[in-house]
């Protein structure tokens, strides 16, 4: 790994740091000189595994487990990270679960449970980790592109971004007098294992194609993203040229149709 430098002296927090686009963000962190915490909640050999990669590859690298949709082991988390590495100035926060169900079935309980990570977990982990930065910090949050689409039986997941686009423009305000800024990142279809569980379903109704020949016919590039090309809008938004953006929602899709 070598050091690109543009990170060097920061500390980075990652949630959702053992897959898919977070473990992207955290390698792409530490190749930028970052101290690096991963964030996450059920893979914990596939977060120990990356944070010893990283580690043998030169950077400051832990993981920490936290059930973002638990309050109490979301502040524990940002406070560990903060504590371990005596300061924190960037937080990534990618973790996320994926939802399709239709007006009839939902649930009070499917709802909850969306919005505890995709949206609560979110706002609960900018709060802590905004406690713990000074002029400077960087929090960049994750929505998707499915917060401006329309998306047969996705109202859930759609609503839980919608959310956190709104989010960050009201946070940017009194984040804004302190130095800190935050924004979001709504990245497109992106080859990870919620794409790969759900691709097929975001044809509209009657149209069946298979998971690959959709997705190709989505975007204008052809493709979906790799999670390193994603993690790069996160890598800009923590570095110094973007030090005068906040309170905007990046978008990384590739143009969807
Ligand atoms: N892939 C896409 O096409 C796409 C498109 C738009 C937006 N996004 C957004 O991008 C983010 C990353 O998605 P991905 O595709 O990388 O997903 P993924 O491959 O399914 O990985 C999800 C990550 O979130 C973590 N996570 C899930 N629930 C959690 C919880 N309750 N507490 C803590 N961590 C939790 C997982 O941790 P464990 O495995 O350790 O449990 C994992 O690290 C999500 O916010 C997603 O909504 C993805």
């Amino acid at each position: 790994m070598s050091n690109t430098g543009t990170l060097d002296g920061k500390v980075a927090v990652v949630t959702g740091g053992s897959r898919g686009i977070g473990a992207a963000v955290a390698a792409r962190y530490a190749a930028a000189g970052a101290c690096v915490v991963i964030g996450y909640h059920r893979s914990a050999d596939a977060a120990h595994e990356l944070a010893d990669q990283l580690t043998v590859a030169g950077a400051s690298c832990i993981a920490l487990r936290a059930d973002v949709a638990d309050p109490q082991q979301t502040a524990r988390l940002i406070n560990q990270a903060a504590d371990t590495f005596g300061r924190l100035d960037i937080l990534a926060s990618c973790a996320g679960i994926n939802h399709f169900g239709g007006l009839a079935e939902l649930t009070p309980a499917d709802f909850d449970h969306v919005f505890a990570v995709n949206t609560r977990g979110q706002l609960l982990a900018a709060q802590h980790a905004a406690r713990r930065m000074g002029d400077g910090g960087r929090i960049i949050l994750t929505s998707s592109n499915a917060a401006r689409r329309t998306i047969f039986e996705h109202t859930l997941y759609a609503a839980s971004k919608s959310a956190v686009e709104a989010m960050v423009r009201c946070l940017s305000v009194e984040l804004g007098r302190r130095g800190i800024t935050i924004n979001a990142v709504a990245p497109g279809a992106t080859a990870t294992d919620m794409a790969a569980a759900n691709a097929a379903k975001y044809q509209p109704p009657g149209m069946n194609l298979s998971a690959t020949d959709w997705l190709a016919l989505s975007y204008a590039l052809g493709r979906i993203a790799t999670p390193a090309e994603v993690a790069g809008a996160y890598v800009f938004l923590a570095g110094a040229d973007a030090a005068y953006i906040t309170g905007r929602t990046l978008p990384v899709e590739g143009c969807v149709f």
